[in-house]
């Protein structure tokens, strides 16, 4: 043991006293600093210690040339002073038990809840959206469960027609009882959102519609059965063609950069007419020719057009339902432009991601990448 064993020269009651007092003080400091099981264990045994202990070294060596007087006094603070090293020994323990409220520690380490961030597929679709914000478009949304009538024959897919074979459409089952335009169908387009809002609203109308759309599509590196869209609608007394471009080629510079180019191409959607494709400039290689454009300088983004008159025909047959003199959608006075465009394709245009795949996996090495 390091510490000296005390002399003891005299056995009255002053001495006793402050001999005790002392090792009192030892035992209390010591006491103070035991932070570890290995620093309990090692106090237990400088103290406490069988053979080496110095409670037992000390009283060997006091009570041997103790009077015979002096032995009964001797043995009582002795025993004071183990008490009083049992007693700092089980503190800790206390201390601990204290500490487990009801079954649950709480001097473990707690867990760390990671704060949360939009999904990458979201955070493009609020880019999208905010652009179209700035230019004084609002937000329309609308159901996915939707009926044939809102997902194709008021946006000129008359029931039969092969346009509708472009949009591989998932039914809900037992729909053939009823009507055709009222067997519902998982949307495959934002487009029937287009008309829930001519129906409901009178023009000027500035909407975007960002949502989920349904297709019975095989999962591959670009395709998913679900998917997301924006789709666009204008409509007011002036709308013209270059409205749309202007639009558009606005959009895509503050998607893309400033530096990106536009070009419409002639297409074909029912519900526009004229139609067209917007490719935008490869952002990759600034339009030389890469892999990633094939090699053409150019990538196709979204289908545009002017809203075809049937549609507004369309609309217009619903509105008079309600009220049979309504011409707020007459082709005559208004005029139109839609755009639709894959939120998928553009989050994967904006941060190179290769395989849609990753977008639904829920892989967090992939999505923490994003944070
Ligand atoms: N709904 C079309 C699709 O899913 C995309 C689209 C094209 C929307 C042209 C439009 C538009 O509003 O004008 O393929």
């Amino acid at each position: 043991m390091s510490e000296m064993i005390p002399q003891l020269s005299n056995y009255d009651e002053a001495s006793l006293e402050a001999a005790f007092a002392t090792l009192s003080d030892e035992v209390r400091q010591q006491a103070a600093e035991l932070k570890t099981t290995e620093a309990q264990e090692n106090f237990r045994l400088n103290w406490l210690g069988r053979k080496q202990g110095r409670l037992k070294l000390v009283s060997d060596a006091w009570l041997k040339s103790a009077p015979a007087e002096a032995r009964k006094p001797l043995g009582m603070r002795f025993n004071q002073l183990k008490q009083q090293i049992e007693q700092a020994l089980e503190a800790p323990a206390a201390a601990a038990s204290s500490a487990t409220v009801q079954g649950i520690d709480i001097t473990l380490p707690g867990t760390v809840r990671q704060p949360g961030i939009a999904h990458p597929l979201i955070s493009a679709m609020h880019e999208v959206v905010r652009v179209f914000h700035q230019l004084g478009f609002s937000t329309n949304l609308g159901p996915q469960v939707e009926s044939d009538f809102y997902n194709f024959e008021a946006l000129n897919f008359p029931p039969n027609h092969p346009a509708r074979d472009t949009q591989d459409t998932l039914q809900i089952a037992g729909q053939q009882v009823r009507p055709s335009r009222d067997r519902l169908l998982m949307r495959t387009h934002t487009s029937p959102v287009q008309i829930r809002t001519m129906i409901a609203q009178e023009p000027p109308i500035r909407i975007v519609i960002p949502g989920k759309v349904h297709r019975n599509d095989a999962a591959d590196a670009t395709h998913s059965p679900i998917f997301h869209q924006i789709e666009g609608l204008c409509v007011g007394p002036d709308i013209t063609f270059s409205d749309l471009k202007g639009t558009l080629d606005h959009a895509m510079k503050s998607l893309f950069g400033s530096a990106v180019k536009t070009r419409f191409f002639p297409s074909f959607f029912p519900f526009t007419e004229p139609s067209a494709d917007v490719q935008i400039s490869c952002i990759f290689c600034g339009g030389s020719g890469c892999r990633k454009c094939k090699h053409s300088g150019w990538i196709e983004l979204l289908g545009c057009g002017m809203v075809d008159p049937a549609v507004f025909a369309a609309v217009t047959a619903e509105r008079r339902r309600v009220n049979p003199d309504d011409d707020a959608y007459d082709p005559a006075k208004i005029a139109g432009f839609a755009f639709g465009m894959g939120v998928e394709r553009i989050a994967m245009m904006l941060h190179g991601v290769s395989d849609i795949g990753h977008f639904y996996s829920g892989d967090m090495r992939f999505l923490e990448q994003f944070a």
